[in-house]
């Protein structure tokens, strides 16, 4: 029996696991790092944090089980999208990584998006320039920290990073170079243009592949340390949603996925190049090689959830260590307690700016409709709302935009909570399935790696066999009409307080 390894290089940690030649989850190993917020709205991570963590969490996948680690024949490589790690002529890393959550380049999406025009960048990237896309970065690194830009040999997304500690080789995907604001998205090659026209060098840019392609062989030393053979094949992989998509079966049209993690992301397939013009969802590369998706974003979904636990969850927190539970799970039997609509109260889940559907850094979370009767259950409930309404967005814009949405498959940690299933099948109205592994992105790198090797004849096939669905859950059409009837206030507080967010921005702290 051949095995293959998927590694997910998270925003909380690393993630690996192993996967037979089946397409059986055998075990899994998980390392968490840390991010830094050295200013609000930055998020940076360093990227030797994530090798360490990538280590381990292979170490511990490896540990648990009894196999010849010999017989471990691929690698598939995801991680989080648009992170930018810059290297020297001898391959080190020059400064931190700042990651796709990170706002701080407001100015310089709008310095780009004037040198290429807005017309040329969505015709050829097919989205508009985003404060958590690459390119921005590297044009905040040449406005603040020029001495740093100077040296700059490489830059490479998160994962690619992982690929060039464990291969040596310089390489990166269709769908994780899609988010790059440098690529071009139909004809999924990077764009000479767009790099010519910001001047920058084309050589910092690693070759780019479709994702199941062999990219480069485990390096003798690395293999020696774990133990494995030095002819295992890398894959190229995808960007954490693509490879996610693989790992939920998102592979022919009218499938689309629901993932509640640290971001919240409604991906849909499509078989040709579809593009919002007005930039509110994202059209990038599938992993699915000459396909494409369309998928919304929500910066803080999840991430929400865990702000509320954090803030507002000591309690739950002690309780959970004295009850060998998880404080979400005593959190999300307190929002069981309220009727939807948490009793009037609204949640606007943009606590870190917002993507989709608003595009906004300035953006900042809010909650609306406090009473004197509101307690922490309806709070809650009220997070896990906002969080779903702004997924529902995406929804909207996806159906707009004529793409079709069949069966919705959830996945991610709000696809682990009960409740929270139901309250996304009620809010989008739409049958909800729960994939059986949940480990999305790092199941879909692997599955990549092992269509690679050959093992499936294409990644359709690899799903085919692999991706099984657990649980169903129906909407309830009564709970819908309430939810519509919350969810148009939602959308209306947005554009009443867009003017604020601005005024409270240029507030120094
Ligand atoms: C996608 C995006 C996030 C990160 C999270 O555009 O920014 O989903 O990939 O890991």
């Amino acid at each position: 029996m051949n095995y293959f390894l998927g590694i997910d290089v998270g925003t909380t940690g690393c993630k690996a696991i192993l996967v037979d030649e089946n397409g059986e989850l055998i075990a899994k190993g998980v390392e968490e790092y840390p991010l830094y917020t050295p200013r609000p709205n930055w998020a940076e991570q360093d990227p030797s944090d994530w090798w360490q963590g990538t280590q381990q969490a292979i170490k511990k996948t490896l540990d648990s089980v009894s196999i010849d680690r010999k017989a471990i024949v691929g690698i598939g490589l995801t991680g989080q999208m648009h992170g930018s790690v810059f290297l020297n002529n001898k391959g080190e890393v020059i400064r931190p990584a700042i990651l796709w959550c990170d706002q701080r380049t407001a100015k310089e999406c709008e310095e780009i998006t004037q040198i290429v025009g807005r017309e040329k960048m969505m015709r050829i990237n097919g989205n508009p320039v985003l404060a958590g896309f690459t390119a921005p970065k590297i044009y905040w690194l040449k406005n603040n920290e020029p001495d740093h830009y100077k040296r700059i040999d490489k830059i490479l997304l998160p994962k690619d990073y992982i690929r060039f500690c464990l291969t040596g080789e310089f390489a990166t995907d269709v769908s994780d170079a899609s988010g790059t604001s440098l690529f071009d998205v139909p004809r999924r090659q990077w764009s000479d243009e767009i790099i010519s026209d910001l001047k920058l060098n084309r050589n910092w840019f690693p070759d780019c592949f479709e994702s199941p392609e062999i990219t480069g062989y485990l390096k003798r030393e690395i293999a020696q340390l774990f133990g494995m053979n030095d002819q295992v094949i890398v894959v190229a992989g995808g960007g954490d949603n693509a490879a996610g998509a693989i790992g939920t079966g998102i592979v022919k049209s009218g499938l689309v996925s629901a993932s509640i993690g640290t971001s919240g992301v409604v991906f849909a397939f499509s078989d040709e190049v579809k593009i919002d013009m007005k930039g509110r969802v994202h059209t990038f590369c599938h992993a699915v090689p000459g396909k494409w998706h369309v998928m919304g974003v929500m910066l803080a979904a999840g991430g929400s959830f865990r702000w509320l636990r954090d803030v507002l969850g000591t309690e739950e927190k002690n309780l959970a260590a004295l009850l060998d539970k998880d404080a979400y799970e005593i959190l999300t039997e307190e929002a069981a307690q309220v009727e939807p609509g948490g009793e009037g109260l609204i949640f606007l889940p943009y606590l870190t700016g917002e993507r989709t559907p608003h595009a906004d850094p300035y953006a900042r979370g809010v909650f609306f409709g406090l009473t004197l009767k509101h307690r922490k259950n309806e709070i809650v409930r009220a997070v896990m709302e906002g969080v779903t309404f702004g997924m529902r967005d995406s929804f909207e814009i996806i159906r707009e935009m004529g793409i079709p949405i069949g069966e919705v498959m959830t996945i991610g940690g709000g696809a682990k909570s009960p409740l929270w299933r139901k309250i996304q099948a009620d809010i989008y109205q739409v049958p909800l399935y729960q994939v059986r592994v949940d480990e999305g992105p790092a199941f879909g790198a692997a599955l990549l790696a092992a269509v690679g090797k050959g093992v499936f004849p294409n990644v359709e096939q690899a799903c085919q066999k692999a991706v099984k669905v657990m649980d169903k859950v129906y909407p309830d059409s009564q709970k819908g009409i309430r939810y519509n009837e919350i969810y148009q206030i939602y959308k209306d507080l947005y554009p009443a307080l867009k003017p604020f967010y601005k005024r409270i921005s240029n507030i120094s702290w």
